[in-house]
């Protein structure tokens, strides 16, 4: 085992706090100039629109004078203390001749299950430091037990449509007031303002209550999983990036393919999702999201079963072309490695590893269907996985193949972390464990030289290495 997890033992500050605090980020203000349709705040000799039929909910944070306003039917303005509207007096505004109409942009469409309009925050509103920590896409909007905050001084009015009639959440700040107690809540939903910053069929509801097991919570977005990729993807027309390996992994939770690394643990009873979350962060070289997620069993590959609770750790890097993958997919393997020594006393019964890299290799026979895509292509891949929204293309070349050509594989040595037997049969298949997905299955039937070496599955399991080696 290298040293990296003894390595960077300053980055345990980066570790997570307990309590996730989202914090809703648009807002209805009157004083924010994006709320206008003209991108500015309207001024004196300005003319004020709002829609007739456009419920708001607006906060007014200083004295306005206009030279009219048109009102909703339904809505209202909160004034902050010494905030106001006053008829324009006729005297001369520097900067505000334009006499235009301006009108308030539409605010209808802000919906709760878009996760680009949600950030983490601390516990009295500040951004997180991102770290190398992110999320999956479901789990970028509020969970089941997280604490979600709009900004106090800020009005706001969200879309809670929702696939699921009540949305749970442990607590919910409006106005600087935060509100954890279920009865707390029903009081604020029966003011003047819920039903103006809330529409749509969803309800929320508080609960007050933490998650209570110490091997964490699934978030419980999965329902809204669609609704979630539609608002992320909308702007692209539903359509992700083009990855920058052959065969992107497909985190739960997460709406596009990722190059990178997965691992997969069952867990027992002992297990302490915090506590595994703070000793991987101290290890971290690459972008890591980790959290419990519910896998859906099939019988016989078809018909949903059940679902099984399993811990999720998502390894991107920012490596680009042939190294895109890289960095994660070594931590991967020092994870899986950790396992395999400390599994048992960190109450991990099993991990199953997932790499996709940049790398194509030369060696492989040219007919797998996945390898022509390459051939001449330019392979953009969009990190839209970061918290900070930032985005960064990476296009690489395609190269023509050699097909004698063989070149080391990087997981040769993954195989030789493991048992003999591992390597030389590609991991311990579980034959309980029937939820492989259908592209890895049929990659395990090919011959070796076609299979896709793109995509691969390791199994270790700490017990079955240690009988095999005393029998
Ligand atoms: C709420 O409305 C949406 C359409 O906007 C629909 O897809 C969804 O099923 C509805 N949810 C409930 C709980 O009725």
């Amino acid at each position: 085992m290298k040293c990296l997890f003894f390595l960077l033992g300053v980055l345990q500050l980066l570790a997570a706090a307990t309590a996730v605090y989202k914090q809703w980020i648009p807002n209805t203000n009157f004083e924010t100039a994006s709320n206008w349709d003209k991108g500015r705040v309207p001024c004196a000799s300005d003319m004020v629109r709002f829609e007739k039929h456009k419920v708001i909910s607006i906060l007014v944070g200083s004295p306005h004078a206009l030279t009219d306003m048109y009102l909703p039917l339904n809505g209202e303005f909160l004034l902050a203390s010494g905030a106001g509207f006053a008829a324009f007096d006729g005297s001369w505004d520097p900067g505000c001749d334009s006499g235009a109409t301006v009108r308030f942009a539409d605010a209808e469409h802000h919906a709760w299950f878009d996760p680009t309009l949600w950030q983490a925050v601390s516990r009295n509103g500040e951004l997180e430091p991102s770290g190398r920590i992110f999320s999956v896409d479901e789990e970028r909007v509020p969970c089941r037990y997280d604490d979600v905050i709009f900004q106090s001084e800020t009005s706001f009015r969200v879309n809670v449509d929702s696939s699921r009639r009540v949305i749970h959440l442990r607590s919910i700040s409006v106005m600087g007031q935060e509100l954890s107690s279920p009865e707390a809540w029903a009081g604020y939903l029966r003011g003047p303002s819920a039903p103006l910053q809330f529409h749509g069929n969803g309800t929320l509801q508080v609960t007050g209550t933490s998650c209570p097991d110490k091997s964490g919570c699934a978030c419980g977005n999965a329902p809204d999983g669609r609704r979630i990729c539609a608002a992320l993807l909308g702007a692209s027309e539903g359509q992700c990036p083009a990855p920058a390996c052959l065969s992107p992994l497909q985190p739960l939770g997460h709406c596009c393919g990722v190059c990178g690394a997965t691992v997969n643990l069952d867990f027992t009873p002992d297990f302490d999702l915090q506590k595994y979350r703070d000793r991987l962060v101290q290890a971290l070289l690459s972008q890591m999201a980790i959290s419990k997620v519910h896998k859906a069993q099939t019988f016989l590959g078809v018909i949903p079963r059940s679902s099984t609770p399993l811990i999720q750790i998502v390894l991107i890097d920012d490596g680009a072309g042939a190294l895109t993958g890289t960095t994660a997919e070594q931590l991967a393997a020092d994870i899986m490695e950790d396992i395999a020594q400390h599994g048992e006393a960190l109450g991990i019964s099993r991990g199953r590893m997932e790499v996709a890299t940049g790398s194509t290799f030369s060696g492989q026979a040219g007919n797998h269907p996945l390898n022509r895509i390459t051939v001449g292509t330019v392979l953009g891949l969009l990190f839209s996985l970061l918290l900070l929204g930032g985005m960064l293309f990476l296009y690489r070349k395609g190269k023509l193949r050699l097909p004698a050509l063989r070149v080391p594989r990087p997981w040769d040595k993954l195989e030789e972390l493991m048992s003999p037997e591992a390597a030389t049969d590609k991991g311990f298949d579980n034959p309980m464990y029937d939820v492989e997905p259908p592209s890895t299955d049929a990659g395990e039937d090919m011959p070796q030289e076609m299979a896709s070496k793109d995509h691969q599955v390791f199994y270790l399991n700490p017990l079955y290495d240690a009988s095999e080696t005393e029998t």
